[in-house]
């Protein structure tokens, strides 16, 4: 059997000082590669981007990104081991995202995975995709230790995770419909810029005044840590819709602004109300620079330590994958082959 096999690999394992993860990212639209040491060496990460086939139809077209994805993974697995400079007997374990995400994506990276560990007689580790967003934090710091807090925004997702200890993730706050990337994108499509519309937008209100139009506060019955991007998204739409004419830049500065002061101030918010001291932030939208610039304001201003993935570990990559899987096989825990792709799994979801 498989299991018993990876088990008593993994009891080897224990003897042994470096652990080399082999870890496989397709849950969208990058394929995605790494071998990383000890959860925060990366000793390789290569990424096959789709953004230009998906450009063209302004988001991503699920059954194209599993297609791209089948086309790719061996060359990109192969240019990942080469760039490691390491050979398939140095590899420790293997390590895919089994969900959130598109699930014939996903099943690409993870049968991948299953085949190499099983062939190479490893354990199998199967890793929570926004989880993984969260350890990218420990590849940029050396030194960041559960417990702490962390803003989770990418195209999906929008919450204020609680994160107890490697393996431990608490939802503190949510968004109620909208995630605050997918508001981006959405933005990024109506104003005729492109996809993924983040980078865009931040781009286009670098000319815009943020103060040139006031786009209405979230109103919410629930929780104060939770959030909501439809509304938002509907008053620019509904600007542009109204105005014959108007600045892109401006809409562009003034709904990036607006959301990144909701972010901020529920991310700060939350700091206060649990009493923590140290915040970090993950996914797409964490690469958002006047995201990074404010916090990095309100988080001095209040003595707390602020924590940001480089820009590189900020949207989809397989080195946080592999990251995940190292924290997650350090406590014991791999998985059988049987695993199955899992396409709306929450955080902190045993
Ligand atoms: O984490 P990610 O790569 O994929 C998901 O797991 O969803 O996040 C992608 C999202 C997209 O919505 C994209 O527009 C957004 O991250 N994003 C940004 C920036 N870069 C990427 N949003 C705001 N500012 C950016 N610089
Ligand atoms: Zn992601």
């Amino acid at each position: 059997m498989f299991i018993d096999k990876a088990q008593a690999k993994y009891s080897q394992l224990l003897t042994k000082k470096d652990w080399n993860i082999l870890a496989f990212e397709t849950s969208c639209d990058d394929t995605s590669v790494s071998v990383v040491q000890n959860g925060r060496k990366v000793l390789s990460g290569v990424i096959s981007s789709q953004i230009a086939i998906h450009n063209e139809f302004g988001g991503v077209v699920p059954e194209v990104a599993s297609r791209k994805h089948i086309e790719n993974i061996s060359a990109v697995l192969d240019e990942a081991m080469k760039q490691a400079g390491v050979g398939y007997g140095d590899i420790d374990a293997v390590a895919a995202t089994y969900g959130p995400g598109l699930v014939g994506a996903l099943l690409v990276g993870l049968n991948a995975a299953k085949s190499v560990s099983l062939s190479l007689g490893v354990p199998f580790v199967g890793v929570n995709h926004m989880e993984a967003h969260v350890c990218a934090n420990y590849i940029s710091s050396e030194t960041l230790e559960p417990p702490f807090l962390c803003l989770v925004v990418s195209g999906g997702h929008t919450q204020i995770v609680a994160v107890d200890s490697y393996s431990e993730y608490r939802i503190l706050g949510q968004t109620l419909d909208d995630a605050c990337g997918e508001a981006f994108d959405k933005v990024s499509r109506v104003l005729g810029l492109g996809y993924p519309g983040g980078p865009y937008i931040q781009n286009a209100a670098l000319d815009g005044d943020p103060h040139a139009i006031s786009f209405p506060k979230a109103k919410l019955k629930t929780g104060e840590l939770d959030f909501s991007f439809s509304g938002l998204k509907t008053a620019v739409l509904n600007y542009i819709n109204n105005h014959k004419e108007i600045n892109i830049n401006d809409v562009a500065a003034s709904f990036q602004y607006t959301a990144v002061n909701d972010l901020s101030s529920k991310a700060m918010l939350a700091a206060k109300i649990y009493g923590y001291k140290k915040l970090a932030i993950a996914g797409g939208v964490s690469a958002n620079k006047l995201l990074r610039e404010t916090l990095q304001k309100q988080t001095k201003k209040a003595g707390i330590e602020f924590y940001v993935p480089k820009f590189e570990y900020c949207t989809d990559n397989a080195s946080m994958v592999a990251c995940a899987a190292y924290y997650k096989l350090k406590d014991g825990r791999f998985d059988d082959l049987s695993m199955n792709a899992d396409p709306a799994l929450d955080i902190g979801q045993k």
